[in-house]
């Protein structure tokens, strides 16, 4: 049986075999994520050649730690892949995401590639999406309305706070919602009435955009959806 953290790490870095000479790679936030620039940052150092952008604050940091130099978003028309994390995926790849509050730079990112895949634990793979709280980035002025609103779609919300109980504000300077619906049993229909929302900068609901998820197991191998 392999840890939780080994089931990341074999996942990222197995995502990290995808990253090729002169490739533009979005890089993803959170503990998997983190494996995944690990890599890339050792490769880097043997002589790969790369042009990178981050998806958080968090992960600029630890790229440059790393050696991976991160380029202007203007001097980059579109991404050749990008490898993320996610807090929960179906089989047909549809995710939540945003646990680490990264979700609005990760959705830009993610739209702007040509690939994305979804480096997780086995635990994330889950039958139907919704028990993982849905993260909303939404914006300070008037949150409370605007939180008022996300719980008529028929979820509890939280607004997110940091352990030292400040309120949660993003790299963006915006709050989060973490919206609770027990199970999204339609999670198109519940992506559009969240962008009908006002105040609502983006929801942690990626449909359409992963490409592969590679998903590590407590064997100790990958496995490809
Ligand atoms: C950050 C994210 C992360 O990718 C997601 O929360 C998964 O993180 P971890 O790999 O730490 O479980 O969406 O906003």
């Amino acid at each position: 049986m392999t840890s939780e953290v080994n089931m990341k790490k074999i996942a990222a870095e197995h995502a990290a075999k995808y990253v090729q000479d002169g490739m533009k790679i979005g890089l993803g936030t959170g503990s998997t994520a983190y494996y995944a620039i690990l890599k890339i940052g050792e490769m880097v150092r043997s002589g790969l050649s790369i042009q990178a952008v981050a998806t958080s604050d968090a992960s600029e940091k630890l790229a440059m730690e790393q050696g991976i130099s991160l380029t202007p978003i203007h001097q980059i028309d579109r991404l050749d892949l990008t490898i993320d994390g996610a807090d929960e995926l179906d089989d047909q790849l549809r995710l939540i995401k945003g646990g680490g509050g990264a979700l609005l730079r990760e959705k830009i990112t993610a739209y702007h590639s040509e690939r994305l895949v979804i480096v997780a634990d086995e635990a994330k793979a889950v039958a139907q999406l919704g028990a993982f709280p849905l993260p909303v980035e939404i914006v300070p002025f008037a949150y409370e309305w605007t939180i008022r609103s996300l719980a008529q779609l028929g979820c509890s919300v939280q607004l997110r706070r940091k352990p030292d109980e400040g309120l949660y504000v993003t790299d963006n300077g915006n709050y989060i919602a973490d919206c609770r619906f027990q199970e999204i049993s339609r999670p198109e229909e519940l992506s559009s009435r969240l962008g009908t929302v006002p105040g609502v900068v983006e929801h942690g609901l990626f449909i359409g955009m992963a490409d592969q998820a590679i998903i590590g197991c407590r064997d100790g191998t990958v496995r490809l959806l």
